[in-house]
């Protein structure tokens, strides 16, 4: 590990981490990733991102090779996650001058993460700050993947600092994106970042990317991954964030129906319920999804797509089954809200399987229609007709 000379002015100095597996306990990094860091040289010294708590030693010996780091006037943080903000309290003894930049927000969260005292001080959105012979603007961005966020942009280098944005899982001692040897597996780190992290703020994206269009900027400098040219990578990632970020309507309703039936009685209901759907909306997409025989990660992708949609369980052991909670543990919370869900069951004695689904998506946030519907044992015609007219109820909230 080393510093790494970006242009005259910027200096990487973050650390990279080859051989992590897991980042944020679910997020797959087959290609390691890095904690990105850099030092804006004018008059004066600015230390952008403070890295992550466990490289403290690699850290510093990275700043030492660009300057005394009590030299260091500021220490600007984009966001306060600990991959980020873990190596602050070592850095604020290492830079007993420096004073926090960054958001009223961030510095808030600083409090509690930090937990001793530092200087500090709130920048506010289009802030300017004079380093002497270089200077740094400031875009407050909430939502980026924390309500923390903002962009640093340097215009006399044309480096725009993004923090999460832009960013990747995807190691490489050769920091810069023209030296990656491969892109295939960049491009796939990069994709996998973006799903996991921004897939959830896809308008927060779109928000974030129309304020700093405003900046010419040549040099994107992540807080993870490959430093972003425009002859490099830039363009690629630019175009794919837009891509990727446009809120797509489905063009026909998407009201999908996912069930677990042991003896095929919850079975009986996902049909009902679904030929009820269809007399409501003749042309909507409401497949029955029975979810031990497909594929889970598919599912997730069309629950999180849909418009609507039913889900059912039979009462096993006093609660619903694995394959259902397994299911709902892939719902993307924050764009679920709302989003009408109907819930069913067969049981025999307690029926605890659709109460208990109901608590877990009402803790979604998303709209349960009516109070659920329960069958003792093998549905009756009754029934049938009861979990049909609880379908056009689901069909009807969308309507
Ligand atoms: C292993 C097993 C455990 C069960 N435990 C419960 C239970 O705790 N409470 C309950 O109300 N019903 C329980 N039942 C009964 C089922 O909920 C009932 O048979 C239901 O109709 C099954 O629906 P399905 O055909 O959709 O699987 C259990 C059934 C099985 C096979
Ligand atoms: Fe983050
Ligand atoms: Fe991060």
């Amino acid at each position: 590990m080393a510093a790494n000379k970006i242009t005259d002015k910027v200096y990487s100095v973050g650390v990279q981490n080859p051989d992590l597996r897991v980042f944020d306990i679910v997020m797959a990094t087959r290609y390691g990733t890095s904690y990105n860091s850099y030092i804006v040289k004018g008059e004066e010294i600015a230390l952008i991102e403070a890295s992550h708590a466990d490289f403290g030693g690699f850290y510093e010996a990275n700043i030492r090779e660009v300057t005394d780091p009590a030299k260091i006037k500021y220490i600007i943080l984009n966001h306060t996650e600990p991959d980020h903000s873990g190596a602050l309290a070592d850095l604020i003894r290492l830079c007993p001058d420096a004073t926090v930049l960054a958001t009223a927000v961030a510095l808030n969260y600083l409090k509690n993460i930090v937990n001793a005292p530092f200087k500090s001080r709130p920048v506010k959105d289009g802030e300017v700050l004079d380093l002497g012979g270089v200077t740094l603007n400031f875009t407050v961005s909430p939502l980026l993947h924390w309500p923390d966020s903002m962009f640093t942009y340097c215009p006399e280098e044309k480096v725009l600092f993004s923090c999460d944005v832009f960013g990747s899982h995807y190691s490489s001692e050769k920091v810069l994106d023209k030296d990656v040897e491969n892109v295939e597996g960049y491009r796939e780190a990069f994709k996998g970042y973006y799903d996991a992290i921004f897939g959830p703020f896809k308008p927060f994206v779109v928000a974030g990317m129309a304020k700093i269009a405003k900046y010419p900027f040549e040099i994107v400098c992540p807080s993870h991954g490959p430093v972003l040219t425009k002859d490099g990578q830039l363009p690629y990632v630019l175009e794919k964030y837009r891509e990727w970020s446009k809120t797509v309507k489905n063009a026909v309703k998407k009201i999908p129906v996912f069930y677990c039936s042991a003896y095929g009685c919850t079975a009986k209901l996902a049909e009902a319920i679904a030929e009820g759907v269809n007399e409501v909306i003749p042309d909507a997409d409401c497949k029955t999804y029975n979810i031990i025989e497909n594929d889970m990660a598919a599912m997730r992708a069309e629950i999180n797509a849909c418009d609507a949609c039913a889900i059912g369980s039979p009462t096993l052991n006093s609660d619903a089954v694995p394959p259902v909670w397994d299911l709902l543990a892939g719902v993307d919370a924050i764009n679920s809200r709302k989003k009408p869900v109907a819930v069913f069951g067969s049981y025999g004695w307690s029926g605890e399987a659709v109460p208990n689904l109901i608590a877990r998506v009402s803790g979604l946030k998303m709209a349960v229609v009516g109070e659920g519907l329960k069958v003792c044992f093998v549905p009756t015609a009754d029934d049938l007709n009861a979990a049909k007219e609880y379908g056009r109820q689901l069909a009807s909230a969308i309507k």
